[in-house]
């Protein structure tokens, strides 16, 4: 039996179960043998309906070890096709295929190949935010969690490209005294926003710190007192002695510090414009109720060329087996 959900903004959904949703989803999950991954920028309900929610890294670490038949990626494609190419023979399910990356796709593999070839004698380490056609073209990968210790990791004499984001690739030369060759790409959403604000509700707020994620730009991340991938600044917040904090990343993870920190505060930086645009539009798209339709019906689906697929892993693999 198949009802819809309608709001006044928005248009009804078919497919939806008559009952509770969240039962619903956990129902299918038994029925699929399936898992849900989620990032910490989904919405709330979707992050309450994960199995796992993590970073990058741990998102990754997971796909590798999972036991599931059916993997349910609540995040980003770049992510989804991540855990496809660590998974060849596992179906792996995006709830929105449109779910895209700003930061993905600032690096168009044809730019990104000629890129290459005018640094014949580089290294190429790319950071996990890029498609599957540029993991095919890097040596190693990184996440925003371990791309510090990965090129601490390489001969000090190592010429390396970074890319495609160039603030996490300008915090990596200054934590490790390395010279990268950047590619210009950034995040829409870690780029918006403002030293300005950020500076006025320091003032407004002298207690709090300010924990940054490395996608920022610089003139942001130099008022951090703490820099660090999604995981970490939730570590943080949970460890330190301090009861507010000023976070500058997407705003959905504030539903996991107030869930671990509970009695904490917690404020989202504001952006330079007076918008919603600290929100991650494309990780936004997913919804507890595309959740549930892309488990019952099984799609969308991600797909990958099957030659693409190992040479991606390659590089994903190297980040794994030099991850601490
Ligand atoms: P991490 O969660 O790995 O820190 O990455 C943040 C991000 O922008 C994901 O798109
Ligand atoms: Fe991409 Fe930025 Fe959104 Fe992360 S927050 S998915 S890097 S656009």
């Amino acid at each position: 039996m198949f009802t819809t959900l309608s709001t006044p903004s928005a248009p009804p959904i078919y497919g939806l179960p008559t009952g509770d949703l969240f039962e619903a989803i956990e129902t299918l999950k038994t029925e699929l043998n399936a898992v849900i991954l989620a990032h910490y920028y989904q919405d709330p309900d979707i992050q309450d309906v994960a199995d796992y929610i993590g970073d990058s890294l741990g998102l990754s670490r997971q796909a590798a070890a999972t036991r599931a038949d059916v993997i349910v990626f609540a995040g980003v494609h770049f992510m989804a096709e991540t855990a496809k190419i660590l998974n060849p023979d596992k179906q792996v399910l995006l709830p929105d295929l449109n779910a895209g990356c700003s930061l993905a796709d600032s690096c168009p593999p044809e730019a990104f190949a000629a890129f290459k070839a005018a640094h014949p004698d580089h290294l190429v380490m790319s950071y996990i935010n890029c498609t599957a056609a540029i993991k095919a073209m890097s040596d190693i990968i990184c996440t925003s969690a371990n791309a510090v210790s990965l090129v601490q990791q390489l001969p000090a004499d190592q010429k390396i490209i970074f890319a495609p984001d160039q603030n996490l690739g300008r915090y990596v030369m200054q934590q490790t005294g390395r010279d990268l060759v950047l590619w210009q790409g950034s995040c829409i959403v870690h780029e918006t926003f403002s030293e300005k604000k950020l500076v006025q509700l320091q003032i407004a707020h002298p207690e709090a710190e300010i924990i940054a994620h490395p996608e920022c730009e610089a003139v942001v991340l130099r008022h951090a007192d703490f820099i660090g991938s999604t995981t970490a600044l939730l570590s943080y917040a949970q460890q330190s002695s301090k009861p507010e904090f000023i976070v500058v990343t997407e705003p959905g993870i504030i539903h996991q510090m107030q869930k671990q920190a509970p009695g904490k505060m917690f404020i989202p930086a504001p952006p330079t414009a007076a918008c919603a645009c600290n929100e991650c539009p494309h990780m936004r798209l997913n919804t507890l109720e595309k959740l549930y339709l892309a488990m019952k019906t099984r799609q969308p689906e991600i797909t990958l060329d099957p030659s693409l697929q190992r040479q991606a892993l390659k590089p994903i693999q190297r980040m794994l087996e030099m991850t601490a």
